[in-house]
């Protein structure tokens, strides 16, 4: 699927999102969510001994009265001797009659139970009178489904949008990873690629049908209905299938007949497609030169189609179904006066890791869920650089390093990190939690390292001979390696660099090992003698001994260079050498971040890095370099394995910096830092300030207006900057902010620039009353574009206005113009907004959390809202008071208690950890010249008593 996972839930969750970083809505979280039905069971998966080649699937669907009924027919190969039971999925209504036909004519099946289905495991077992011998068999099912009327349920599902207030409904259908057994008995494992033929009828009222290919003949059923027949699939998984029914209109974007390219939306915004057909068609052609397989061509006798739907309602970020991606409204149609630059970097990333999918994933697919990463880790990848291909200004190549590769570190640092490679993947359960950052963003930022490591020529080699090796088939990890090995045997400069090493091995250790490495580096600066030394690196806890085959970049002050991310070594055991030249020159491992692994020095070399950053040559130090000092150094401070004295002297060349990706691996992890500062108001005061004080020259470089030469990475660090300081407090990003607001509000026809409404509108709001409530509330109701109405749902959260914020609240369950996939946000934004918001939010939570469970979507939803809350629990009254409220509502919350006993252990723990780092922190600013004196011992007892009443 496509990111948003970018995204889904459990990411967020890790990165400790906070209110100010326009990056905090990854992209890949969006696919995840968590539906599911069998809990921890292991026994679930199909034998292989039943293995379907051909599917014709038949469907009738009544879209006004949300079911269908269908026939599938499904050719198989039994492929042992004396089998006594077929075994598919199916998760339909019923079904209805079953019939196995054999080489000698019809199978007979038992009486009086012919067949039986099982709603636990999902499955359908069709039980045979007599046992079958290895051959061709044909199955046929009839079975009646349903249209799912909550998009989060997948399956052949409902979603709505009015046109002229007048509402209209359409079906589609999200199947990835085990959903299709919902609109058909399929089996619906990953390994099972047949060729699909599928007809559908439906009301002549509506537009013709979209499914993976195009529509071969239509036939007319009766006066309003019409039957629509799709050219035959090549071979897919069953997770690829997809369908829609609706009213949908669509804009043709090619005249070569060859290349089809379409995008499809809802009426009424047909105004919206253009950027998407350029982007996705540039980037359909990068892909095509780069893999040396044509993506129109790979449809086995049938022309690939290539369309790409915006759905109003989606579960997921976007998914990559064969002929037809769907997504979610937000990712797909772009407004100029209205969509904002990180949104239309969605577009362009989204469609690219789609895009990507169809040769990794489509094409070849992984055998089962357990290896995800070789699906999603090249989508990832190709998300990021073929859209950089597509469009160079748009910077994603020095993006990949900010957004996947410190978010794959973070989510690694925790001790319970799961490998790429992961066995437990098992059930329904343990399959969706795998669609995690782990086999998106850190498999890409694995690609990328072993892309620095071969090269960019041998890479692209080992990709396409991994494609032709296994194109129409699956995929295992160690044909990945075998084909890169391929490679690596005809890359003579790499023979000779790298003669003993064997490629296979290099890539499997970050394949298998859960986590990531750290690099400690030691310098004797009399012997010019680096040592080397690598663990896995963890926030906390304890975790077994990890070597992996590090290549390693480096360089060293007196000859600085940056160009050339190839590795000088490989560190393989988990101590090594290097020799560099004597004398006080600094070291700097991991050029660009070409690599997955964060680095700490020995103090001498932080205190020369230290002044050098400090000095005018700062720039000589590549841009994503200072973005890694800032984002390990920061993870140091947090594991407590750095002298914090030491790393806030580092830190302090922030006050010069004015680079987007330095100031985008410093955020989040400041601001992590100051939460946890909250219930020490001096400290908390002191710090901020020293924030605001750190950022006052990167705000006046900026300015607060746009200029028509800024970059990509200026506009993003604008928005990035001015978020966070209008956030803290900052008087002149706060005035200006409030007069951008009265501008607009004094003639509608100013209009806010697009890429500064987040916070203009969030300010105007604070600093407003309920009239600006009002005013901005009805902006979204009329709204016809999602992605700026994602941004205003954001700021209507910052009122001030008790009565507004709890309108607010209300119309999260309850107005359908908030999707149900937004919902949750809303119920984020809300405590996002202002830190007086959370005790209204809170008592929201306490009297309506059953009606939040049902409006939103679920448990699984009810939990996201308690998990967001773990960070703005930051006073120990408060703690005890929602403790006390999980504690007393145990059975009805049934579902949600473990989650909300983890929100009051990781709030403590927040606070503990603010405690042990204030004293530190403060006598670090007190440190500092012309700083007013904060007596650090008076935080400490301050924190000591407090910790010491709640016990
Ligand atoms: C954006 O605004 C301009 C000027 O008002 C207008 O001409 C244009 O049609 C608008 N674009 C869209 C997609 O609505
Ligand atoms: C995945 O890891 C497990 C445990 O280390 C191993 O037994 C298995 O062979 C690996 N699978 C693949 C496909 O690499
Ligand atoms: C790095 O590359 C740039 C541009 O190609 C070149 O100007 C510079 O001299 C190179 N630096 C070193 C140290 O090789
Ligand atoms: C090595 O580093 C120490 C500080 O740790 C410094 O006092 C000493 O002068 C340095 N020696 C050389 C040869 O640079
Ligand atoms: C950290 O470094 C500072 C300054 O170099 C020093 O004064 C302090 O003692 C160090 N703290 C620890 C715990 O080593």
């Amino acid at each position: 699927m496509g990111t948003n996972m970018l995204l889904p839930t459990v990411f967020c969750i890790l990165l400790g999102s906070i209110a100010a970083i326009p990056q905090e809505d990854f992209r890949s979280n969006l696919e995840w969510s968590d539906y599911s039905t069998n809990l921890d069971e292991p026994a679930y998966r199909l034998r292989d001994v039943v293995y379907p080649t051909d599917v014709n699937l038949d469907l009738d669907v009544y879209l006004n009265h949300l079911n269908f009924s269908g026939l599938v027919q499904i050719d198989v190969q039994v492929r042992e001797n004396n089998l006594r039971q077929i075994v598919l999925h199916q998760k339909v209504v019923s079904i209805t009659g079953v019939n196995v036909v054999g080489p000698n004519g019809p199978v007979p099946l038992q009486f009086p139970r012919p067949y039986t289905t099982d709603d636990y495991y999902e499955i359908l077992l069709i039980n045979l009178d007599q046992p079958i011998n290895i051959g061709n068999y044909s199955i046929a099912i009839r079975y009646n489904g349903q249209i799912n009327a909550n998009p989060l349920d997948r399956g052949f599902y409902r979603g709505y949008y009015y046109l002229n207030n007048e509402l209209r409904v359409y079906a589609t259908t999200q199947f990835q990873p085990y959903h299709a057994r919902k609109a058909f008995p399929c089996f619906d494992e990953p390994q099972f690629k047949s060729r699909y033929t599928i007809s559908i009828t439906r009301d002549t009222s509506l537009s013709p049908s979209y499914s993976n290919m195009a529509i071969r003949s239509a036939q007319d059923v009766s006066t309003s209905r019409i039957r629509e027949n799709f050219y035959t699939t090549p071979i897919i998984s069953a997770y690829l299938v997809a369908f829609h029914v609706s009213d949908f209109v669509s804009t043709e974007y090619t005249s070569t007949d060859a290349k089809p390219f379409s995008i499809i939306s809802r009426q009424g915004a047909t105004n919206q497609h253009q950027y998407a057909a350029e982007i996705g068609l540039k980037i359909t052609n990068e892909l095509d030169d780069y893999f040396g397989i044509q993506y129109h061509e790979m449809g086995q006798g049938a022309l690939m189609k290539n369309d790409h739907i915006a759905l109003p309602d989606f579960p997921s970020g976007a998914m990559e179904n064969w002929g037809m991606v769907n997504y979610r409204e937000a990712y797909l149609l772009y407004d100029e006066n209205n969509t904002n630059l990180n949104n239309k970097i969605f577009i362009a990333t989204i469609m690219a890791h789609e895009l990507g999918h169809k040769w990794f994933g489509n094409l070849v697919t992984c055998f089962w869920w357990s290896n995800l990463w070789l699906n999603e880790s090249f989508a990832s990848f190709f998300e990021y650089f073929g859209a950089h291909w597509a469009d160079p200004a748009l910077e994603l190549d020095d993006q990949f390093v900010v957004d996947y590769v410190h978010s794959a570190l973070n989510s690694d640092a925790s001790q319970f990190a799961t490998p790429m490679n992961h066995t437990d993947v098992v059930d329904n359960d343990s399959i969706t939690s795998h669609f995690s950052v782990t086999s998106y963003a850190k498999g890409a930022s694995v690609l990328k390292m072993m892309e620095h490591f071969v090269g960019w020529r041998t890479f692209r080699n080992a990709l396409r001979y991994y494609l032709r090796n296994n194109e129409y088939d699956i995929g295992f990890p160690v044909d990945m390696y075998t084909a890169f090995k391929q490679a690596v045997a005809e890359d003579f400069t790499f023979q000779r660099d790298f003669p003993n090493v064997d490629v296979g091995a290099v890539f499997d250790s970050w394949v298998q090992n859960p986590g990531s490495p750290v690099i400690n580096v030691a310098r004797n600066n009399n012997t010019g003698v680096i040592t080397v030394n690598q663990q896995r690196y963890v926030l906390s806890g304890a975790v077994a001994p990890t070597t992996w085959h590090i290549p390693l970049t480096w360089t060293q002050h007196g000859s600085l260079n940056f160009n050339s991310t190839r590795p000088s070594t490989v560190l393989s055991d988990e101590i090594g050498t290097i020799n560099a030249a004597s004398g006080d020159h600094f070291v700097i491992f991991n050029i660009a971040q070409s690599g997955l692994y964060r680095v700490n020095y020995d103090t001498n070399n932080w205190q020369l890095l230290a002044s050098y950053l400090k000095s005018n040559n700062r720039q000589n130090i590549h841009k994503l370099n200072r973005a890694q000092i800032v984002n390990d150094i920061l993870y140091f401070v947090r594991s407590n394995s750095i002298n914090r004295t030491l790393a806030f002297d580092v830190l302090d060349f922030l006050r010069d910096e004015t680079d987007y990706y330095v100031w985008n691996g410093a955020l989040t992890q400041i601001d992590w830092i100051l939460r946890r500062l909250e219930h020490l108001p001096t400290a908390h005061a002191a710090f901020s300030e020293y924030i605001l004080e750190l950022m006052n020259t990167v705000i006046n470089h900026l300015g607060y207006n746009e200029h028509s030469t800024d970059s990509t990475s200026t506009i993003l660090n604008r928005m990035q900057i001015m978020n966070y300081a209008c956030n803290l407090g900052h008087s002149g990003c706060i005035s200006d902010s409030l007069d951008k607001w009265r501008q607009h509000r004094a003639n509608v026809s100013n209009l806010v620039p697009v890429n500064l409404r987040r916070y203009v509108y969030c300010v105007g709001l604070r600093e407003g009353n309920e009239t600006d409530y009002n005013y901005l509330y009805s902006v979204y109701n009329s709204s016809e574009n999602t992605a700026d109405m994602v941004v205003i749902l954001r700021a209507l959260a910052c009122t001030k206005h008790q009565p507004s914020l709890e309108h607010y609240l209300q119309q999260s369950m309850y107005n359908d113009k908030v999707r149900i996939h937004d919902r949750t946000n809303a119920f984020s934004f809300a405590l996002q907004g202002n830190p007086e918001n959370l005790p209204i939010v809170l008592n929201f939570l306490y009297n309506n959390f059953a009606a939040i469970r049902e409006t939103y979507g679920g448990v699984a939803r009810l939990n996201i809202c308690l998990n967001a809350i773990a960070a703005f629990l930051t006073d120990y009254q408060t703690i005890t008071q929602f403790q006390t409220w999980v504690y007393s509502n145990q059975l009805e919350l049934v579902g949600s208690v473990g989650v909300g006993n983890n929100v009051v252990a990781a709030a403590l723990n927040n606070l503990t950890w603010g405690n042990g780092a204030a004293v530190e922190i403060v006598n670090f600013l007190n440190s500092r010249s012309g700083s007013t004196t904060i007596l650090a011992s008076s935080i400490l007892i301050l924190a000591a008593m407090l910790l010491q009443m709640f016990r």
